[in-house]
């Protein structure tokens, strides 16, 4: 006897990728260069002498709610960057410490997923299994979370200018009290669309009234292109309710470009930061305090986000000026991410890695078919994560071979 559940985590697009690519040489003379994934690479070197600084508490064994100094360091940013008012996040446990976010998504819907009182496989016989919402297109951690916790994924393509913004205002009455947890992403992956003030309100109200959980990952907020991106913590505050059902996910992968420090903060609902902090003692990974440490120095400037997005806004000029409106470029409401419609994604894929060795993701990787056909099949993801010289030749290689 073994779980059923984890037989049906088959479509990591990572693991599709290389599935894609298995047997396909790159070119002999060229090195590869991979624009598949979200890496920002900016590290601010600088900032983290706190790591050195605490050394001797590598031996502690860290606590799950991390140090005053780190969480006050993420209230002080929560303040500074969505002028909150720092009495909504003055409850114990409305801030918690993340080894990344990918994790702490995965185990928030293990926290946060009715199960039913009698157990069957999967709920069959008769009844109905809860719902979990997911963007379609989405971040890829989110489906492998709702089955793992038992629920069926419901992906909902909706609404903003890309779709990419779950509508839960075009569900029925009856779909929406079978919903028990919402992801929703802004700025969104793959498409780097911002949620505004508006639908995040419009959402809260939903979710409040039909008992459902908001899981709002903002990891790459503070990459904006245009206007700073608005939180769920905002629509909060504008609603005066306090943080009922709403928990919002932050990363230093992307305003950092510390994908590799591991470390996110997760921020509201105390209630439920109480049920996740319960999983997490049994199966959770604290954040070294030395990690911590530095994370609280990360957190508190603001001068090396504001240097990563003005590096960032190089590379997008220079994919204005060398894609000149081929494949329907658009610069993202935020994010690295180029979206680029080149007819068939797969296709793309292989003919980018076997003429040039530029490995790239296909967008059908990152949605599902809903029976009309995968919304996204015609597309790829580029990261715009290296150096401008680097962007720039990988640019022209690939308008020149699409
Ligand atoms: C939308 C989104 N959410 C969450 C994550 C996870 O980031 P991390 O675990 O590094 O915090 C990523 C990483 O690519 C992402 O793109």
């Amino acid at each position: 006897m073994n779980n059923n559940r984890a037989d049906k985590l088959v479509d990591y697009p990572f693991n599709k990728l290389r599935i894609l690519l298995d047997g396909l040489s790159p070119p002999a003379d060229l090195q590869p260069l991979k624009l598949s994934i979200g890496e920002p690479k900016h590290f601010p070197v600088q900032l983290i002498r706190s790591l050195d600084e605490h050394q001797e508490s590598w031996s502690n064994y860290p606590s799950l709610d991390g140090t005053p100094k780190f969480r006050e360091a993420v209230s002080n940013w929560c303040q500074r960057r969505f002028g909150l008012s720092g009495s909504l996040l003055s409850e114990p446990r409305t801030i918690l410490p993340v080894a990344g976010t990918r994790e702490a998504l995965f185990l928030f819907a293990q926290a946060v997923v009715p199960q039913p009182s009698v157990p069957q496989p999967d709920f069959g016989e008769g009844a109905l299994p809860p719902l979990v919402v997911i963007p379609n297109p989405y971040y890829a951690g989110y489906p492998g979370a709702a089955i793992m916790a038992g629920a069926e994924p419901l992906f909902l393509t909706g609404a903003g200018k890309r779709n990419s913004l779950p509508d839960l205002s075009s569900l029925s009455p009856e779909t929406l009290n079978r919903v028990c947890l919402a992801y929703i992403c802004s700025p969104s992956n793959p498409v780097g669309e911002a949620a505004s003030l508006e639908y995040l309100i419009e959402t809260i109200k939903i979710a409040r009234k039909h008992n459902i959980v908001l899981a709002i990952d903002e990891c790459s907020i503070d990459l904006y292109n245009y206007d700073p991106v608005p939180s769920g913590l905002q629509a909060c505050e504008s609603l005066g309710e306090g943080l009922d059902n709403v928990v919002v996910f932050q990363s230093l992968s992307k305003r950092s470009s510390a994908a590799g420090l591991r470390s996110g903060a997760v921020i509201g609902d105390p209630k439920l930061l109480q049920k996740f902090w319960n999983v997490r003692c049994f199966g959770g990974a604290t954040v070294p305090e030395p990690v911590l440490a530095a994370s609280a120095d990360l957190w508190n400037d603001d001068i090396h986000v504001a240097e990563t997005r003005a590096e960032i806004a190089l590379r997008f000029d220079l994919a204005e000026e060398i894609l000149n409106g081929r494949f329907e470029y658009y610069r993202p409401d935020a994010g690295f991410f180029l979206w680029l419609n080149v007819g068939d994604g797969e296709r793309a894929a292989k003919l980018l890695w076997e003429e040039a060795g530029i490995e790239v993701m296909p967008g059908s990787f990152l949605a599902r078919d809903l029976g009309e056909g995968n919304p996204c099949q015609e597309f790829i993801r580029i990261a715009l994560v290296h150096k401008p010289n680097v962007v720039e030749d990988a640019l022209y290689r690939i308008v020149e071979i699409l």
